[in-house]
C-alpha cells in the first residue's frame, strides 16, 4: 500500500470519535480531519459557536475544539464527501448490547459498524485504511473486510474498486479524563496484518506519543486485548466492593483496606475505591460481550466467572438503595431525599448506567421525592433516564416524585438524607453545618464514594454512613 495519508475521516461524533479526532488534529497540523455523524443535532452541537454548549462536557477540551475547529478539525453530516477524500478513516461508532434478537442482553450490536462499512465500501476512493476504533468483539474485522470486500464488489467495476485493508485501534480513555488520557496514554494499541498500514498508523501516533508505548499485535489480539482490559478493571471494582460490604460488618475501614493492598506493586494503588457499583456505558456491555463470546465457543466456566463481576455490581447498587430505606426507619414514603451528582463519575455529564439512575429508581418505588442536583447534567436527561418527567413542586401525595436542583443547597431543603452519588469535587467541601440548618431531623448523608469530610460532618450534628466503614449504627 503506497499511501501518504492526507486526509482523515472519523465515522461517529461521540464520546471517543469528538475528543479522540480533536487530539489528533491537535497534534498533526498537516492532517485535515473530518468527524462525522448521521446525527445533524450532534454536529450542529460540536459547531456551536457557545463552546458550553458542545455536546461532551470534558476538561481541556473546549480549549482545543476553540483552537483547531475549522483549521484543520471539521464536524459534518456530509458522510459521503468526507468518506470520498479520506485516505484513514476510523470507525467510532456505537457498540452497546443487543436489546433483542439473538443474544439480547449480551451480544454488541453490530448494525452501526455494519452500515459504516458499507458506506465506507460505497463511498470510498482508491486506498484507504479503515481502522477500528470502536469497541468490537474479537474476529469483527473479518467480518468488516467481507463487507468492505462483497459491498464494493457489487457497486462498482473492477477499474473503480477501492482498496482496503482493516486495523484494530480500540480506545482506551476514560471519560472525565479524556484529554489526558489521548495526550499521554499508558499506550496506543494497534493490530493487523498489513505492515505497511500499521506503520503509517503508528507515525501518525509518534507525532506525540513515543514509540516505546506504541504496541503492535495481529488483529485479534487487539481486539480481544480491549475487552479484557475493561473486563480486569470492572473486576477490580467488584472485588473491592465485595470487600467494602464485609468491612462494614467487621469494623474494618475498606479506605484502609485498600491502600494496604495497594501498596503492593504486584497489586497496585489504582482503581480501587469503592462506591456504588460501576457505571458508563462500557464495563457492562464489554463484560456481557465477553460472556456471550465464552458461551459461543463452548467455555461456560469462563463466561461463569465474569458473570459474577456483573452480578456483584448490581449488588453493591441495590444494597445501598435497601439500606437507606432500612436507616430511615423502613419507611421513605413521602420523605425528602436528595441525590448529590447523577453522573456515572465526576467530570463527565454522562449517565450511561449510571448507579445514580438505579438508586434514584428504586426509591421512587418507594414513594419517596427526591432533589437531584449534579454539576453538569441536565433536567432533560434526567427526564430521559428516569423514564419519569419531573414534578414542578414535590406534593404531599405518596407518589415517588423527583425535581431539579440547581445547587446543593436548594437540593437539599427539608430533606430526611443526602445520597453522595457522584465524586464531584465540590462535594468534598460541603458546609455540613449549613446543610444540617435545611435539613429535617434526624438528619442522615450516605455517602457512595467516601468523599465527603467526615469530621464536619459528624460536628454538624448529621447521622452518617458511608461505604465500606464499619461504623454501622
Ligand atoms: P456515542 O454513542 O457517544 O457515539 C457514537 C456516534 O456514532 C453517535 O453520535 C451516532 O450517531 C454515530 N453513528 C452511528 N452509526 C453511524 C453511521 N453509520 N454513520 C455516521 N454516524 C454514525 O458512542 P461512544 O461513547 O463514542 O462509543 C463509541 C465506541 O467507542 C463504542 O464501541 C464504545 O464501546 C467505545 N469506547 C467508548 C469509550 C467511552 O468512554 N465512551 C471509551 C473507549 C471506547
Ligand atoms: C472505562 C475505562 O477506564 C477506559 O479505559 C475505557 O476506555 C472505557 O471504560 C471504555 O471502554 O468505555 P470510563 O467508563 O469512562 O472508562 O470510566 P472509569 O474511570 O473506568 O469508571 C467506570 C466506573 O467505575 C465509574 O462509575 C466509576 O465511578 C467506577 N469506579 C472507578 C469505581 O467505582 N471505583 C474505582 O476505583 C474506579
Amino acid at each position: 500500500m503506497d499511501l501518504n495519508v492526507k486526509k482523515i475521516c472519523c465515522i461517529g461524533a461521540g464520546y471517543v470519535g469528538g475528543p479522540t479526532m480533536a487530539v489528533i488534529a491537535k497534534n498533526c497540523p498537516h492532517l485535515e480531519v473530518n468527524v462525522v455523524d448521521k446525527n445533524q443535532s450532534r454536529i450542529d452541537a460540536w459547531n456551536e459557536s457557545d463552546l458550553d454548549k458542545l455536546p461532551i462536557y470534558e476538561p481541556g477540551l473546549k480549549d482545543i475544539i476553540k483552537r483547531y475547529r475549522g483549521i484543520n478539525l471539521h464536524f459534518s453530516s456530509d458522510i459521503k464527501t468526507n468518506i470520498a477524500n479520506a485516505d484513514l478513516i476510523f470507525i467510532s461508532v456505537n457498540t452497546p448490547t443487543k436489546t433483542k434478537g439473538f443474544g439480547a442482553g449480551q451480544a454488541s450490536d453490530l448494525k452501526w459498524i455494519d452500515s459504516s462499512a458499507r458506506e465506507i465500501s460505497k463511498y470510498a476512493k482508491g486506498q484507504t485504511i479503515v481502522v477500528e476504533k470502536s469497541t468490537l468483539p474479537v474476529r469483527t474485522a473479518q467480518t468488516i473486510k467481507e463487507i468492505l470486500e462483497g459491498a464494493a464488489s457489487n457497486t462498482k467495476s473492477n477499474s473503480e474498486k477501492p482498496k482496503f485493508s482493516v486495523l484494530s485501534n480500540p480506545e482506551f480513555l476514560a471519560e472525565g479524563t479524556a484529554i489526558d488520557d489521548l495526550e499521554n496514554p499508558d499506550r496506543v494499541l494497534i493490530g493487523g496484518d498489513n505492515q505497511e498500514s500499521i506503520s503509517i498508523l503508528v507515525d501518525i501516533y509518534k507525532n506525540w506519543i513515543s514509540e516505546e508505548k506504541i504496541i503492535t499485535t495481529n488483529l485479534w489480539s487487539a481486539e480481544l486485548s480491549k475487552l479484557i482490559a475493561n473486563a480486569f478493571l470492572a473486576q477490580r471494582i467488584s472485588s473491592i466492593n465485595s470487600i467494602s460490604a464485609l468491612c462494614e460488618y467487621t469494623g474494618a475501614n475498606i479506605s484502609e483496606v485498600s491502600l494496604a493492598i495497594g501498596s503492593d506493586k504486584r497489586i497496585g494503588e489504582k482503581f480501587l475505591n469503592a462506591g456504588p457499583g460501576f457505571g458508563g456505558s462500557c464495563f457492562k456491555k464489554d463484560i456481557s460481550n465477553l460472556i456471550y463470546i465464552a458461551n459461543h465457543y463452548g467455555l461456560t466456566e469462563v463466561s461463569e466467572y465474569w458473570q459474577k463481576v456483573i452480578d456483584i455490581n448490581e449488588w453493591q447498587t441495590k444494597r445501598i438503595s435497601k439500606l437507606i430505606v432500612e436507616k430511615l426507619f423502613n419507611t421513605i414514603s413521602s420523605k425528602k431525599i436528595c441525590i448529590l451528582g447523577f453522573a456515572f463519575k465526576a467530570n463527565t455529564n454522562d449517565t450511561r448506567e449510571s448507579p445514580a439512575i438505579k438508586i434514584c429508581k428504586e426509591l421512587l418505588e418507594e414513594s419517596c421525592k427526591i432533589s437531584i442536583y449534579d454539576p453538569k447534567v441536565n433536567c432533560k436527561q434526567i427526564e430521559n433516564d428516569l423514564l419519569v418527567k419531573q414534578s414542578n413542586e414535590l406534593s404531599e401525595n405518596e407518589t415517588g416524585e423527583w425535581i431539579f436542583a440547581n445547587s446543593i443547597i436548594e437540593a437539599s431543603v427539608n430533606s430526611d438524607a443526602i445520597i453522595v452519588a457522584t465524586e464531584w469535587e465540590e462535594f468534598k467541601f460541603i458546609n455540613w453545618r449549613k446543610i444540617y440548618k435545611e435539613m429535617r431531623k434526624p438528619a442522615w448523608v450516605f455517602d457512595t464514594r467516601s468523599i465527603i469530610n467526615i469530621q464536619e460532618v459528624k460536628d454538624s450534628g448529621i447521622n452518617y454512613w458511608r461505604i465500606g466503614e464499619g461504623i454501622t449504627q
